[in-house]
C-alpha cells in the first residue's frame, strides 16, 4: 500500500497514476529474470499454494515468453472475475490504491527486480504484484473480497481507521495461509512470491499459526522486512470474505480500547494450528 501523501501523479502518470506498461521495452536479461523466478516458484508452489492459486497461475498462462504483457492478461482476467491489472510507477498514495481495488484494477509496478534480486527485496516489483497477486483475482470470492477491501479502505481512511484496516491486507492477502482438507496452503502473495518464506511458512517450527481472527488480526503488528513470526490460518476464502462483510464501524470502535498484539505473541484466546 502506499505512501506519498499528495494525490499529484508524477510527470507521464495519468490522473489515477497509472502509466504504460511499455511491454515492448523490457530486455531480453528481464525476461529472462521473469523466467528463472517463475520456474523455481511455479515448481516449489505444487502441493503447497492452495487450488484458487494455482488455477489461476495456469488460467491466465502467465508463463510465456516472460515478462507478462497485460494487453494479453487482461482480457482473459476480466472475463473470469471482472478485474484488470494496471501499472503505475511504483508505491501509490492510499486513497488511489483503494480506488483502483473497489473498481476491481489491481495496481502493479512496471520495473522487475535485477539477477542479483532474485531472493529478497523491499519494493514490490512486477513479480512481486503480478505472480504474486494476480492469479488468487481469477477466483471469485478472492475478488470480491479484494475489492470490497478497496471500498473499504476508502471508508477507514475517511474513519482515521487506516492501520488497523492494513493489519488485515499484510495478514491475508500478503501473507494469508489457507486450512484445505489437504493440509496446510498458501494464499498470501508475499510468500508465494518468495522462494524462502514458502518453505518457511509451512514447514517451519518456529513461526506461529494462529486460527484467523478478524479482530485479533486487526491488533496485530506486522513488519515488513523479515520473515514473519505468525501466519494467520483462514479455513476458506469464502469464511475471510463472509467475516469481512460486517459493518467494520463498530469494530474500530472496540479496537480504539484494545492494546496492540506485538510480533509473534500467542494470546490465551488464540487456537494454535500444527504444521
Ligand atoms: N465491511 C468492511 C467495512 O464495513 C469493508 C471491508 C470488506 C473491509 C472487506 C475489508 C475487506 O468497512
Ligand atoms: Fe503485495
Amino acid at each position: 500500500m502506499g505512501a506519498a501523501a499528495d494525490l499529484t501523479p508524477p510527470p507521464g502518470a495519468a490522473a489515477d497514476w497509472t502509466i504504460d506498461q511499455g511491454w515492448d521495452a523490457y530486455a531480453p536479461a528481464e525476461h529472462q529474470v521473469w523466467l528463472t523466478l517463475y520456474e523455481r516458484q511455479a515448481a516449489l508452489l505444487k502441493g503447497r499454494a492452495c487450488d484458487a492459486f494455482l488455477h489461476g497461475l495456469d488460467a491466465l498462462d502467465l508463463h510465456g515468453g516472460g515478462i507478462p504483457d497485460l494487453r494479453r492478461v487482461n482480457p482473459a482476467l476480466e472475463k473470469l472475475t471482472g478485474w484488470t491489472v494496471v501499472t503505475v510507477p511504483g508505491l501509490v498514495p492510499d486513497p488511489v490504491f483503494f480506488d483502483h481495488l473497489a473498481n476491481r484494477r489491481f495496481p502493479a509496478g512496471q520495473f522487475i527486480r535485477r539477477p542479483d534480486q532474485l531472493d529478497y527485496l523491499q519494493e514490490p516489483d512486477i513479480f512481486h504484484d503480478v505472480f504474486g497477486h494476480v492469479p488468487m483475482l481469477t477466483d471469485p470470492v478472492f475478488a470480491d473480497y479484494m475489492c470490497a477491501y478497496g471500498r473499504g479502505g476508502l471508508r477507514a481512511l475517511g474513519l482515521g481507521q487506516l492501520h488497523h484496516l492494513a493489519r488485515l491486507y499484510w495478514h491475508t492477502v500478503e501473507f494469508g495461509l489457507l486450512q484445505a482438507p489437504e493440509g496446510l496452503r498458501i494464499y498470501g502473495a508475499g510468500i508465494v512470491s518468495s522462494r524462502k518464506e514458502t518453505i518457511y511458512s509451512l514447514e517451519d517450527p518456529r513461526p506461529k499459526r494462529i486460527e484467523f481472527d478478524l479482530e485479533r488480526v486487526m491488533r496485530t503488528v506486522y513488519k515488513i522486512d523479515d520473515l514473519q513470526p505468525t501466519y494467520f490460518v483462514i479455513p476458506s476464502l469464502q469464511a475471510l470474505l463472509d467475516a469481512t462483510l460486517q459493518d467494520f464501524a463498530a469494530i474500530y470502535d472496540r479496537l480504539r480500547a484494545e492494546p496492540d498484539i506485538g510480533l509473534g505473541e500467542v494470546t490465551a484466546e488464540d487456537h494454535l494450528i500444527a504444521a
